[in-house]
Order: C-alpha cells, then structure tokens, then sequence
C-alpha cells in the first residue's frame, strides 16, 4: 500500500500542514511530517479541499464511445480534482436495468480513478410511459439511490408520483430534468430578446419553473425527496426557496456555465453554448449566484456533456445540446464565486463554501458515505490540491475529454487543480493524470 506525505498544504485556505496518508486514509497530520518510503509531494501554497463530488456527469459509455467512455470520462474527473461521479443513465442502451448500472459501474471501478456512481433511469428507454426497474437497480452491484430521466423530463404527474413513492422506501431521490415539453418544441436557445432578434425558436424560462413548482408540490404530497437538475432561472430558485422554507425535502444543483454565461453568447450562432437548459440573462446569473451562496442551491453540479464533432459542430438548430465540465468546474465556480476574495481574510471562507457546495453537500445527497469529509485524522483520503493563483488558458485540444465541446476555450481562468488522490493514491500529480 502506498503512502504519501503532503508538505505544507493549506486545508480550505488555513495554515500549512503536513498530511500522511496511509492505508487510504488521513493517517496523520501535523507540521514537520515524514514517513518511510513515502511519495512526498510538495504543496507548499496549494489548497487542499476534499475531493469533489459530481452529481450529474454524462460518460456516454455504454454506445457513443467515440465521446467519452467511463476511461477517458474518468480522467477528466480526476484532473478536475474529482473523486467521485454519478453518471447519467442517457446512454446507449439506457442505463434503466440492473444489468446496465452493473455495468458502468464495473467500467468505473476497471478505471480506477474516481468512483463512478451509476444514476438509474426513471422510466423505461427514457420514454415517460412506464417505470424501470427501480428496485433491481438499488438491489445490484451499484447500489443506486438516484434516479433520473436527465435529457427528458419526466412530465406525466402521475408517472412521477408513482416514482416519488417507489424511491420513498429506500431514501432514494429522483433527479428531475425540468422542462415541460409541450413549452420547448422546437426550441434552440432562451425565449428572450436575443431569440427574437436571432429568429430562434425560445426556450421559455416557463418551462423550467412550471415543472419545479409541481414537483415540490408532489414531493412535499409524497414524503420524498426531489432534486432538481441544472437550475437556470430565477424563478426557479424563488420556487425553491419557497419549497425549502415550508420543509420540502427538495435540493438543487446549478452548473458552472450558467453561473458564468449568458445568452448573449448565442449571437456568435457557434453551436457550442447551445446547452439545455439554455443560457440566461445577466438576472438569471445574479439570482443563481445568490441561491448557490444563501444554500437554496444545494450544489454545483457540472452536466459534463461530451459530444462528437458531427453532433456539435454544425449548424446549430441541428447540433446537440451540451458542454464538457469536468476539467473547468472549480476555475469557473471560482471565477463566478471567490476569485476576488484569493489572498484576502475572506479567503478559508470562500473554500469552505466550495468545499460544501462541489464535495460534502454533493456527496450527502448521493449518499456517497466515502466522500465529502474534512479533511481530518481518519477521514477517507479522497482529496484534491489547487493552485489558486495560478492562471491558465484553456485550450479545446489540451483536455483529457475526447471530446472537445468546451466553451472557455481560449479563455484563462484561475485556480489551477495540481493533484487529486482517492483512498490514498494519487490519480493526479503535478497537473498530470496517474493512468
Ligand atoms: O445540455 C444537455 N446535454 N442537457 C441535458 O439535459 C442532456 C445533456 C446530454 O446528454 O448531452
Ligand atoms: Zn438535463
């Protein structure tokens, strides 16, 4: 078994300290550590956060591995500073039986990088008629407790409801693409004034929040526990806000990009911002911004969505929705969050607030009992050291991903992810993934 000695690194931002790893844990930690044989990595000036948690990551194995497999998939996470993944169940077959959750899940452990966590279908082949097998995918190998449609919203109420109860039993939690469909036909951008001047089909800010709102109602009816993925509006996060105060068992995530980009973006007609839910306005962003600080957004979550070159570059009614994540996550929350407070008193707070929002809050609502700990005597070692004065340009071609959808290409953002360890064992060191 490895062990590693981690000189001087800054734990969300506090004082340099000496970690020893062993056996997969934080066996100790203290200053003028050292340890026979030991990997000894030098972190003078690098924060240390526990490793970071993905809820919604989209790995496209089984069926369009020429976009990313659960391997390369598992790479990007990893140099993001990741641990763990949950992996959406829009893959080919569908991940809605026990045979294929066991299966990516198997594909992530051959990996060896970060935990893939399967996420199981809601209804069968994602069609919105009948429920999958919930039960044999939270009875295999996997273990699944999240349950989503993501890509489809499950629209029929009635559908939902019954998948609210079923999960109930188990404290599992369904993840719901909110977008009721009858809103979005033919929609290729955010219904706004950019749409209208564009001559582009809207996507109505309606759309979202009219499923969000029925939902913690059927939640709250039910007893069971909802999350909503990728948040985009306003209103959103004022439904949310409402539903958590009256004790709704409701979390919610948003994503690095709609925390950064808007849908003036869409005037370049460069299908690669085209993402669903689509871009915002400058207020969508402020709201989401304050939701994500004030804890009505629960998390980040990064709907990391490879896509091949034909799927995406090419005119942009007909390119698919999505953008890589994984890789850019933590630059962008910061740049979006605390870039400023780098160097300033506020700076352990502003970690602290990423940590809980990318790794513990992540992993409580996945149940993912290994990760999301301080970083403290015993506790798992699954965590990830950042250089947060570093600067970096990000370039299409320079990613793990193998696809190269990213929208900041070009763009130089901070904090730079130098090494991540899970149990231990590092899967990245000095910027450069182990495997
Ligand atoms: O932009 C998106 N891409 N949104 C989704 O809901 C699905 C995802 C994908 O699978 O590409
Ligand atoms: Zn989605």
């Amino acid at each position: 078994m490895s062990v590693v000695v981690i000189k001087g690194a800054r734990i969300l931002g506090g004082d340099p300290v000496d970690l020893v790893l062993r056996d997969g844990v934080i066996a100790e930690l203290g200053t003028g550590l050292s340890a026979d044989g030991a990997t000894v990595v030098d972190a003078a000036g690098l924060v240390a956060l526990p490793g970071l948690v993905d809820l919604h990551t989209h790995l496209r194995e089984p069926g369009r591995e020429d976009a990313e497999t659960v391997h390369t998939g598992s790479r990007a996470a990893a140099l993001g500073g990741y641990t763990a993944v949950c992996a959406m169940a829009n893959t080919s077959p569908v991940a809605d039986t026990a045979g294929v959750v066991e299966q990516v899940y198997r594909l992530g452990q051959e990996a060896g990088l970060v935990d893939v966590q399967p996420i199981g279908a809601v209804t069968i082949g994602l069609a919105g008629e009948r429920l999958a097998e919930l039960g044999a995918m939270a009875d295999s190998a996997a273990r699944v407790r999240i349950f989503s449609d993501d890509g489809h919203c499950v629209s029929d109420p009635r559908l939902m409801r019954r998948a609210l109860e079923y999960v109930k039993a188990f404290d599992g939690v369904i993840a719901q693409h909110a977008e009721e469909p009858r809103l979005t036909e033919g929609a290729q951008m955010h219904e706004g004034d950019v749409s209208a001047r564009l001559g582009l089909t809207g996507w109505p800010a309606v759309a979202e929040e009219s499923i969000i709102a029925r939902d913690v109602l059927l939640a709250e009816h039910v007893g069971a526990r909802l999350h909503v993925c990728h948040v985009s509006t306003a209103g959103s996060v004022e439904i949310i806000r409402v539903a958590k105060a009256r004790g709704v068992r409701v979390t919610a995530e948003v994503t690095p990009h709609h925390l950064l980009l808007t849908h003036v973006k869409a005037e370049s007609y460069d299908p690669v911002y085209k993402v669903n839910p689509p871009l915002r306005t400058d207020a969508d962003v402020a709201a989401l911004r304050e939701g994500l600080r004030d804890g009505t957004i629960d998390i980040v979550a990064t709907d990391h969505a490879p896509h091949a070159a034909e799927d995406k570059e090419c005119e942009w009614a007909y390119a698919r929705p999505g953008m890589l994540g994984l890789e850019t996550a933590l630059p962008i929350t910061l740049e979006a969050l605390g870039e400023q407070s780098i160097g300033t008193p506020a700076e352990p707070a502003m970690w602290d607030l990423i940590a809980e929002r990318m790794s513990r809050a992540p992993a409580r609502i996945a149940g993912l009992d290994n990760h999301g700990h301080d970083l403290k005597v015993g506790a798992p070692a699954n965590l990830t050291l950042i250089d947060p004065t570093a600067r970096w340009t990000v370039e299409e071609t320079g990613l793990a991903s193998l696809s190269h959808n990213t929208p900041y290409a070009g763009m130089t953002v901070p904090g730079r992810i130098v090494a991540t360890f899970l149990r231990g064992v590092p899967t990245v060191l000095d910027g450069k993934v182990q495997k």
